[in-house]
């Protein structure tokens, strides 16, 4: 829904002037302060926008606020230039109204300005298109063009329009652009050659010199450096703020945009270089015969770089410089010219060549945008034309007076349109006209444009009137025809007002202007209406090769020489501007009333006494007056209860009825009184302020308490909204809740029953189990039960056939075969006492049998094994035996002689004739006769002696004849001593004491060492009378030799001893034996 909105919202001060209580000039202007100083530039007068210049950039000119302004009423936003432009264009379009809008105020006060953007908001809003899009670009784009060759730096303003401008939009019934028409008013041609003081000529100059490429530059004979052209002021010549150069490329591009050829460009530019080189030109005098002064050209070079340009002849230029030629009832007359007249061709030369370049370039502007297509066309006119001029320092001159004429004109339009579109208002509304007291400035228009005795219509005749014509005859005949006019003021005139007035000098005349007075020095005046230039220079001009020069310069035609002088510069600004105003009367008139807020071109400062002036000047309080003469305020039946309607009880919130019905209710039953409004057809008319205002205060006071029950209405729904979604969102979150929770409760149940279940079904199961497995058993138990029983019948119907130990016997038996097949098993074993070998055992309970078994065997076989002996070898076996128990495990000899037979009777004595007398020599049986070696103890060597032993005794004979050398009886051999070792060495000790003793012991040596010993040792076991032998087994003993003791000591040889035992003496206590080591 659009909100809708009103001018009198958001207020800073009054946006509509009209509005404003108490009105007065200073009420006025503190208004537009308070406004200015709030940013707020814009304010109206009913439909008249009055603009300040903020004299810095603002952001209300963007694309949002072109969109914000569009389509929207008038009075609907806060001021704005765009709502003036939206409704002149939206009533162009939607009306077929031809729209014109008036832009006026002083130079300076931003009216260039104000319309560019009435016409870029115009292109912002109308239709698009690629055609459309070129012809907007096309008419924006004349604007820089225009700016560079009319505009300049004046004191007032850095971008100052020196021309006057009147565009036509022309649009089709669609509102779509289709071109435009331009109309230039009078340039000020004369800063041309001549600038004030801090002001410059035209900015395409200075343009020019600084933006043009040096290619350019040097095409155009130019030099970039600004001193050395006379006619371009150095003081200013850099403008802060202004780029020069990057304009100058800015107009080159609009141009091209426009639709400028290039060969026109150039044209154009060597126009201007043209115009800058005329003033480089200087003239010298040089005295004629006649005694005259006749000017001649000082330096040759700027006129001859000048005639090259526009391709011209020297010499022509040259000598129109210094001839004119005066043409009088056919007759031509040549005069010289003196410098000073030279300098004024020149002038007039540059003047002309400038202003007519100017117009070429706004009728070039035109044929570009002229609209094609050739259907009627609405039209939007824009006038942004020279504010109305007062010099305070400076003399008003000739252009001054005929910009304000052209302002004068303008006001007067004003005037009259606005009062004749108020009354047409209240005639079309039926409402009744009051009439409404005002200035009108006809008076003044007519003081000067009067055809008879008008200011204009003096010059021209004074100009045209022949004899001498000088300023001050035409003061003069302003004096004596105007004196009486009551606008009009002279120092001379016949009136004696003025006669006293210092203010007012004698070659000046004043003029009461409806914005004030204005003086104007009549110097130049006649000259300047009749702006001549001399005819060989336009005919020289005429013959020149450039080919803009024809155009510029038609009168030079020779063919088409006219002696009637041209029409006065007043004459045609008077003409033209009469078709202007005719122009303007046809259209619906938009003002825009543009102010400048200080002489200082700055931002933010707002001089009162300045504003006051232009206010007064403008006429802005009066307009105010008129507008609110009948009625301040008015507003469609509409609006103006959509705005009030909350303000009674029977139009809140809607009104069914028609409107004006509505807010004939609302007004009555607001108590306003009835001479305070008048109801139009459309429109409800207010005619004061303060009833207006009352009823905005009393609707502020509604919309707070209406604010306030929007906002409790929206608390309210905002707060149960938030509850219903709460309580929503509670009921969501219960159910998912309570889902959740039985499905939680539902699975603990589930988890459970499946719990219990199994445990039941277990249990069922362990219980059929334990019922089958019962069951089993009781089978079972019956099965053993019967068995038993029927065992037990059995055995008691069968025991009567089985004996009552049957058990034992068949243990015993079993006994028996387990043995039977144990000893069958032992037969395998053979009889050699030897023989080891045992099987093993079969059974544990065997264990003890078998061992004591082994044992038993082996003694038994041991026994049967002795039983085969004989006698001799029982006895042979004892010996053995009894060996074995002396040495065995004590002398390394023993093993060997154990596998041999002990013999005993070696010598076989008993046979050997040889021993037969020492064999009968032997009183008993000899158990033993062996050769010994008999050990001296002198050197240890052996001889060899018989050794005998019987029962009783021992004998040694001698080996070869047998006798005997000693018989020692046994009882007398106390120990034998034999060594550890395997050597065959044995002593006999004797007893000491016995009879044998004398003799000392023997040392003897044998091979059957161990049958001697054993049968000494069995005779000493043996014979119960006697003392047992003892046998001493070392390695070390002692043997008594007759008186000495001597040791003998075995030590182990080694082998080259050889395989025998070898005795040494040592010395005659040691023998010593070496025994070969086994
Ligand atoms: N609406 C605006 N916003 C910002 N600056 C502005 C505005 N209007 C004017 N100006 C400034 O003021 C300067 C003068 O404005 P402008 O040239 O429009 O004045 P003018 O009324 O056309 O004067 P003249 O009669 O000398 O041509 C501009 O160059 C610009 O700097
Ligand atoms: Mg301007």
């Amino acid at each position: 829904m659009e909100v809708k909105t009103s001018l009198l919202d958001n207020m800073i001060g009054v946006g509509d002037m009209v509005l404003l209580e108490p009105l007065n000039e200073d009420s006025f202007i503190m208004n537009l302060r308070n406004r200015f100083d709030h940013n707020e530039i814009y304010t109206y007068i009913g439909s008249v926008v009055i603009s300040m210049n903020p004299y810095r950039s603002l952001p209300i000119y963007t694309p949002q606020k072109v969109e914000e302004y569009r389509n929207r009423n008038f009075y609907e936003l806060s001021p704005h230039i765009y709502a003036l432009a939206d409704e002149a264009y939206r009533s162009l379009r939607d009306q077929d109204k031809d729209q014109c809008i008036l832009i006026t105020g002083e130079s300076g006060a931003g009216k260039t300005e104000a319309s560019k953007l009435v016409m870029s908001y115009v292109a912002a809003v109308c239709g698009k298109g690629q055609e459309v899009n070129k012809v907007k670009e096309q008419l924006l784009q004349s604007n820089p063009v225009l700016e560079a060759f009319g505009n300049a730096k004046t004191m007032r303003n850095d971008n100052s329009s020196r021309f006057g401008k009147y565009m036509d939009i022309e649009f089709d019934f669609k509102g779509d652009p289709l071109g435009g028409v331009i109309s230039n008013y009078l340039l000020e041609k004369s800063r041309v050659c001549k600038q004030p003081r801090g002001e410059r000529n035209f900015h395409i100059f200075y343009q020019l010199l600084s933006g043009a490429s040096d290619d350019t530059l040097v095409k155009l004979k130019l030099d970039r450096d600004f001193s050395k052209y006379n006619y371009l002021s150095l003081d200013s010549a850099n403008v802060n703020g202004l780029d020069d150069a990057a304009s100058f490329r800015t107009v080159r591009n609009a141009m091209q945009i426009v639709g400028f050829m290039e060969a026109e460009v150039q044209s154009v530019l060597e126009l201007v270089a043209a115009v800058l080189k005329l003033g480089n030109i200087e003239f010298k005098p040089e005295s004629r015969v006649n005694g005259f002064d006749e000017s001649r050209v000082k330096d040759k070079n700027d006129l001859k770089e000048m005639c090259e340009l526009l391709g011209i002849e020297q010499s022509v230029l040259e000598r129109a410089f210094s001839y004119r030629t005066v043409e009088a009832k056919m007759e031509k007359m040549s005069t010289t010219l003196n410098v000073a007249q030279a300098y004024y061709a020149r002038d007039a030369l540059a003047k002309n060549l400038y202003s007519r370049l100017f117009s070429w370039l706004v009728t070039r502007i035109n044929e570009s945008i002229k609209a094609q297509a050739k259907t009627r066309h609405k039209v939007m006119g824009v006038l942004d034309i020279y504010g109305f001029e007062i010099f305070e320092v400076r003399d008003n001159s000739f252009e001054q007076f005929i910009i304000n004429y052209c302002n004068e004109k303008l006001q007067q339009i004003f005037i009259e349109l606005t009062l004749r579109e108020e009354q047409e208002e209240y005639i079309r509304e039926d409402i009744e006209w009051t009439n409404i007291e005002y200035f009108n400035n006809a008076v003044i228009c007519d003081l000067i444009e009067n055809n008879q005795n008008g200011i204009l219509a003096m010059l021209d005749e004074e100009c045209l009137r022949p004899g001498t014509v000088t300023d001050d005859t035409f003061l003069d005949k302003l004096n004596t025809i105007c004196a009486e006019h009551q606008h009009f003021e002279s120092r001379l005139n016949k009136n004696s007002k003025f006669l006293t007035d210092h203010s007012l000098p004698h070659s000046c005349f004043r003029i009461q202007h409806y914005a004030g007075k204005v003086l104007y020095r009549v110097e130049g005046f006649v000259d300047k209406n009749n702006d001549l230039l001399y005819r060989d220079l336009s005919q020289a001009m005429y013959k020149a090769t450039h080919s803009l020069m024809r155009q510029l310069f038609p009168e030079g035609n020779p063919a088409k020489v006219n002696l009637k002088r041209p029409p006065t510069a007043g004459f045609q600004f008077k003409a033209s501007v009469g078709v202007l105003m005719k122009n303007l009367q046809t259209k619906n008139p938009n003002y825009i009333r543009c102010i400048k807020p200080n002489d200082k071109k700055v931002a933010h400062i707002f001089t009162d006494s300045l504003v006051c002036h232009q206010v007064r000047y403008l006429g802005l309080v009066e307009n105010v007056r008129v507008r609110r003469a009948g009625y301040a305020f008015r507003q469609p039946y509409e609006s103006c209860l959509e705005r009030y309607k909350m303000l009674c009880k029977k139009t809140w919130p809607h009104w069914r009825g028609p409107a004006r019905d509505g807010v004939e209710v609302l007004l009555t039953d607001c108590s306003v009184p009835t001479e305070e409004f008048a109801y139009g057809r459309s429109k409800i008319f207010i005619r004061n302020p303060r009833t207006l205002f009352t009823l905005e205060e009393r609707r502020r006071a509604c919309l707070e308490d209406l604010a306030t029950l929007i906002q409790k209405i929206y608390r309210g729904w905002k707060s149960r909204t938030h509850f219903l979604l709460l309580k929503k969102s509670q009921v969501v979150v219960a159910a998912w809740y309570r889902r959740y929770a039985q499905q939680n409760k539902y699975q603990k149940i589930k988890s459970a029953t499946l719990v219990m279940q199994s445990f039941i079904r277990g249990w069922k199961a362990r219980n059929i189990l334990r019922q089958l497995k019962y069951e089993k058993r009781c089978k079972e138990a019956v099965t053993t039960i019967a068995a038993y029983w029927h065992g037990t019948q059995v055995r008691r119907e069968y025991r009567k056939f089985f004996r009552a130990n049957a058990g034992k016997k068949i243990y015993d038996f079993t006994i028996q075969r387990i043995m039977q097949k144990y000893f069958l098993g032992l037969k395998t074993t053979t009889m050699s006492p030897m023989d080891n070998s045992w099987p093993a055992k079969p059974y544990g309970f065997l264990e003890g049998a078998h061992t004591q078994l082994r044992r038993i065997f082996h003694l038994w076989r041991c026994k049967k094994y002795r039983g085969q002996f004989t006698e001799e070898k029982k006895a042979v076996y004892e010996e053995k035996l009894e060996a074995s128990e002396i040495f065995k495990d004590k002398k390394a000899l023993y093993p060997s002689s154990v596998s041999q037979p002990f013999k005993g009777d070696y010598l076989e004595i008993q046979k050997n004739p040889k021993y037969q007398k020492l064999n009968s020599a032997m009183e008993e049986k000899v158990l033993l006769a062996d050769l010994v070696n008999k050990i001296n103890r002198a050197n240890g060597k052996g001889s060899p002696r018989l050794f005998l032993l019987t029962k009783s005794n021992f004998v040694l004979a001698d080996q070869k004849t047998g006798q005997v050398k000693a018989s020692v009886p046994l009882p007398d051999l106390a120990s034998v001593s034999v060594s550890t070792q395997s050597d065959g060495f044995f002593a006999l000790k004797l007893k000491e004491g016995s009879a044998s003793a004398s003799k000392g012991d023997f040392l003897l040596s044998s091979e059957h060492l161990i049958e001697i010993i054993t049968k000494l040792h069995r005779i000493g076991t043996t014979a119960a009378d006697r003392d047992q032998i003892n046998i001493d087994i070392s390695d070390e003993f002692l043997v008594q030799f007759k008186q000495d003791k001597v040791c003998v000591k075995f030590i182990q040889g080694g082998p080259k001893n050889g395989n025998s035992a070898a005795c040494k003496r040592k010395n005659n206590r040691l023998l010593e034996v070496s025994v070969p080591s086994p």
